[in-house]
């Protein structure tokens, strides 16, 4: 009797689960693809599974949503763009179509919307640009206005945030790193005072937080380690004490990732704990090279001979 109510009340669990996830399923596929590619576990996932569901996720405007009949968003539409790069099957999808989604969510300052709802952020300028880079069609948007956007949102700090006036964040300055990478206008950058400011983003920890005054967080892991790695300045934090504060985060009984050490675990951490190692050159782990730039495999950038910008 205890048997057949843990399986109940276990399989109501994964129920739920997958209920209250649904709102991030692309996006949680492109955490969890990318986790499995760079610990060279790819090939236990059933390929065809994952083209089919994200076909059904396009919508006839092009853009892609988090799951299906869920609304397209440039989120779901640059991680649904990312996991058909791994599978080289952008085929899978309508591209003309996605082009000209991503295209209509431009405005006239050269922000981008996140979708038809009209939120404009930093990290959907980054969405946008990597996704039409990722297809090869950069030249669809105005790149000039992107870039002046992101320039906009430039604080006294040498930080970025969300949009202009917001204060400076990490996740929004890997955005707009990535932007300017991709668009080849890193030139822009404060390059000392932004690294300064995220190299102090290390706690007594060897954690990073996001913002100063915050708790480290292992997802800051990669949105500042990627960050001054873009910069050339990886080296302006203490590589042993960074690493120790990501194992700590890692639990021995499921292999997962959590935010902080003790916390739950979860695919959004695993795989900015995992890509964070990989960008440090933590060698106990057999992990595939990453991209900072893109979160995605170098073998994959290399094999679309795509070569965003760093400084030295
Ligand atoms: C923190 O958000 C993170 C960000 C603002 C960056 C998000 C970046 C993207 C969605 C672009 C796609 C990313 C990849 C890797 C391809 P938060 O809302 O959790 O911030 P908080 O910690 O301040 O709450
Ligand atoms: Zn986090």
């Amino acid at each position: 009797m205890y048997l057949v109510v843990s399986i109940y009340n276990f399989c109501y669990f994964l129920f739920q689960t997958y209920i209250m996830t649904e709102h991030l399923r692309i996006s949680g596929m492109y955490w969890g693809l990318t986790a499995l590619d760079i610990t060279h576990n790819l090939h236990k996932i059933d390929k065809e599974e994952v083209l089919s569901f994200i076909k059904q996720c396009q919508h006839e405007c092009g853009g892609i949503g988090a799951s299906i009949l869920h609304d397209p968003h440039l989120l779901h539409t640059l991680s649904a763009i990312q996991i058909l790069c791994y599978y080289k099957a952008l085929d899978t999808i309508n591209v003309e179509k996605v082009v000209e989604y991503i295209k209509n969510r431009q405005k006239d300052d050269g922000s981008f919307e996140g979708d038809k709802w009209g939120e404009i952020d930093t990290r959907f300028s980054f969405c946008a640009i990597a996704s039409l880079a990722l297809l090869n069609r950069l030249n669809e948007v105005n790149i000039e206005k992107a870039v002046s956007f992101i320039k906009s949102c430039m604080n006294f700090d040498g930080g970025f945030g969300s949009k202009p006036g917001s204060e400076s964040h990490a996740g929004l300055i890997y955005c707009c790193l990535g932007t300017l990478s991709i668009t080849g206008h890193l030139h822009i950058v404060k390059a000392d005072e932004l690294g300064w400011w995220l190299a102090e983003r290390q706690l007594p920890s060897g954690g990073l937080n996001g913002r100063p005054e915050k708790l480290p967080d292992v997802c800051y892991s990669w949105w500042v380690l990627a960050s001054l790695k873009i910069l050339g300045r990886l080296n302006w934090i203490n590589t042993n004490k960074m690493i120790n504060f990501i194992l700590y985060c890692q639990d021995a009984e499921t292999g997962g990732f959590s935010d902080r050490p003790g916390d739950m675990v979860d695919p959004f951490h695993t795989l900015f704990g995992l890509s964070a190692l990989s960008l440090l050159g933590y060698t106990k782990a057999d992990l595939k090279t990453i991209n900072p730039t893109y979160c995605m495999p170098q073998y994959i950038m290399d094999e679309m001979n795509l070569k965003p910008d760093r400084l030295d």
